[in-house]
């Protein structure tokens, strides 16, 4: 924590990012087939995403290993040249260690965990101070009071609606109430996403109850047809799609 003292510079704009003023729903690479994954980012950008989640796992914070800051790299231009936002989820032990390497690597969003630092006042303000949008998750188990003391210092508030870890899971039913809790203690600035178990039919249950941000990774890259299968969830939440 050596640098915790240092001046940082303040790049980080306050204030509505147009992409996330409308409902958007972002497909997660977690579910696409890594072989050819330009093909199948280039498959949603044409239906129309323009946020484009990545998940992070180091094998710590939750069991499996996913991707690295080469892999967002990777994908920066790709995701410039269709107009999208690139969503970095960190599910890592101690994420202030790896938020300039994400910054570098082109993250637009870094979303940390709450449940992984000690450091959350620190580690949000590093992300903000690398020009990126700061996101705080919390795991199904964890209260929304983890938001008391930063709703301010957060850009992004993610309510996990399955555990992390895998895709593939079912939506946790509770879910739909917790966001409606989180809803209504954060800013109406603050986009709220939801991940885990997101369908044409959890998608839309979450909106109603104020979630902005729709995380899908079996729902369209599980699909054979994967951009049809975001412009489905996209209709179902009244995400404008280009
Ligand atoms: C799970 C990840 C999710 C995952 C969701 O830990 O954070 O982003 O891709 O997968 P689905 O949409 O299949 O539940
Ligand atoms: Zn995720």
């Amino acid at each position: 924590m050596s640098d915790m003292s240092a001046a940082r510079p303040q790049r980080h704009v306050a204030g509505p990012v147009p992409l996330l003023e409308a409902p958007r729903v972002a497909p997660s690479i977690l579910s696409a087939d890594f072989g050819r994954l330009r093909e199948q980012v280039a498959e949603v950008l044409a239906a129309g995403a323009r946020v484009i989640h990545c998940d992070v796992m180091d094998g710590h914070f939750v069991p499996p290993i996913t991707l690295g800051p080469n892999v967002v790299a990777a994908l920066r231009e790709q995701a410039r040249d269709g107009g999208a936002m690139l969503d970095v989820h960190l599910m890592i032990d101690r994420p202030e260690r790896q938020i300039a390497e994400f910054a570098r690597a082109g993250a637009d969003i870094i979303t940390i965990h709450a449940e992984s630092t000690p450091h959350l006042h620190y580690t949000l303000a590093q992300i903000r101070d690398a020009g990126a949008l700061a996101g705080l998750a919390i795991n199904p188990g964890t209260p929304v009071a983890a938001f008391d003391e930063l709703a301010d210092h957060v850009d992004v508030a993610l309510c996990m609606t399955v555990n992390p870890g895998w895709g593939g899971q079912e939506f946790i039913a509770g879910s739909v109430e917790k966001v409606a809790r989180l809803r209504a203690l954060l800013p109406d600035n603050v986009a709220l996403e939801v991940d885990g178990g997101i369908d044409a039919d959890t998608a839309p249950r979450c909106a109603g109850a104020g979630a902005t941000l729709f995380v899908a990774g079996s729902h369209v890259f599980g699909r054979p047809d994967p951009g049809a299968a975001y412009a489905e969830i996209a209709a179902a939440v009244g995400d404008p799609g280009r």
